[in-house]
């Protein structure tokens, strides 16, 4: 158990780039924090000067109130687990594992009890002579977790560790990764750029912009209320408006809210799931294209000035292309200047 404490850390590349600008998190023991964001957006930067592969050009890292900033990777709390298997391939799985226990110089019958105790936790007990490149990349991945656990690490770093595999295995290995981290307990810093890993995993979710927060909340939080454009069109689908206000209400190609501020530039969004429509003849909006999912359609929507628009709807056979819609956003947020104004 352990708690990790990110002040006000910056990193700048030479040449210039600023790959993490004054980023500060404080992740709690035992929680699970997922570091979410666009390629580029500093969250592999920020995880690796966590686990001390890369020197903060200013600010402070320190886990459980002690300063790491300057401790080398191999004497951090620290364990990691890369995109890219990066196992031994001249070892087998037992040999993998056993590897940094050797180096602490541990007995070697606790050395084989923590290694098939660690098998048996990632659901590979019996896997410790197989060679690595006899492993599918599941399994792989699988080997570079436990090989991180047996350190029995404080502080689990994971940067986009299943991003190589297939959507199905991804699901079931954020799963396991899920229960284990719940199960021992171990305070988490979760990589990854895709939202529906971030939203599935995180007890909190760290949005991340140009090596900044953009926001951070519980998943719910930065899914139902997004607190930036950005945040809103990054997580989930969204359908973002640009417009103007006039008089108390935003009016665009037929698609209308009443926005209760001053006059002048806003951003509306609205899920798919929020936005109602109605079949009506002669409206100036129509149904440009209709998209079955099975539990659920997707009405694509062309307003009166060929902005596009989607709805959620249950029953793609009530809809077709050309037919006139009338819309009616449920819930809605404006945004102006990069802040919300107004929720509807
Ligand atoms: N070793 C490096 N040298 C120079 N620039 C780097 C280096 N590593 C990353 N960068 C730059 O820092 C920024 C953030 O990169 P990175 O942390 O890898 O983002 P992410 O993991 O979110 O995709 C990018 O602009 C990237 O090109
Ligand atoms: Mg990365």
């Amino acid at each position: 158990m352990a708690q990790l404490e990110i002040t006000d850390v910056s990193k700048v590349f030479p040449g210039g780039t600023v790959a993490v600008d004054r980023f500060s998190l404080k992740v709690a023991d035992g929680e699970l924090v997922c570091l979410l964001g666009p390629s580029g957006s500093g969250k592999s930067t920020l995880l690796r000067m966590v686990g001390g592969f890369e020197r903060p050009s200013s600010g402070v890292i320190a886990i459980d109130g002690e300063d790491v900033t300057r401790v080398p990777p191999e004497r951090r709390p620290t364990g990691m687990v890369f995109q890219s298997h990066a196992l031994w391939s001249h070892m087998n799985v037992f040999r993998n594992l056993a590897f940094g226990l050797k180096l602490r110089r541990l007995p070697k019958d606790e050395i084989r009890r923590r290694v098939e105790a660690v098998l048996e936790l990632v659901g590979l007990a019996g896997y410790g002579a197989r060679q690595t490149n006899q492993l599918s990349g599941g399994q792989q991945q699988r080997v570079a977790l436990a090989r991180s656990l047996v350190l029995e690490p404080k502080i689990l770093l994971l940067d986009e560790p299943f991003a190589s595999l297939d959507q199905h295995l991804r699901e079931r290995l954020r799963e396991e990764v899920r229960d284990i981290q719940q199960r021992l307990k171990i305070t988490t810093l979760f990589v990854t750029h895709g939202q529906d890993e971030a939203l599935a995993l995180a007890d909190r979710i760290v949005v991340m912009r140009d090596g900044r927060t953009e926001q951070v909340g519980s998943p719910d939080m930065v899914y139902r209320e997004p607190a930036t454009p950005f945040v809103a069109g990054f997580i989930g689908t969204m359908n973002l408006v640009e417009g103007r206000v006039a008089g108390g209400r935003f009016e665009r190609g037929g698609f209308g809210v009443p926005v209760p501020v001053a006059d002048g530039p806003v951003t509306i969004a609205v899920r798919p799931e929020a936005l109602g429509i109605a079949p009506s003849d002669g409206a100036a909006s129509h149904v440009h294209r209709v998209t079955d999912y099975g539990t659920h359609a997707i009405v694509d929507i062309e307003l009166a000035d060929g902005t596009r628009v989607k709805a959620m709807v249950r029953e793609a056979r009530d809809w077709r292309a050309g037919q006139g819609v009338a819309l009616k956003p449920e819930a809605f947020a404006a945004y102006r200047d990069d802040a919300v104004v107004h929720r509807g």
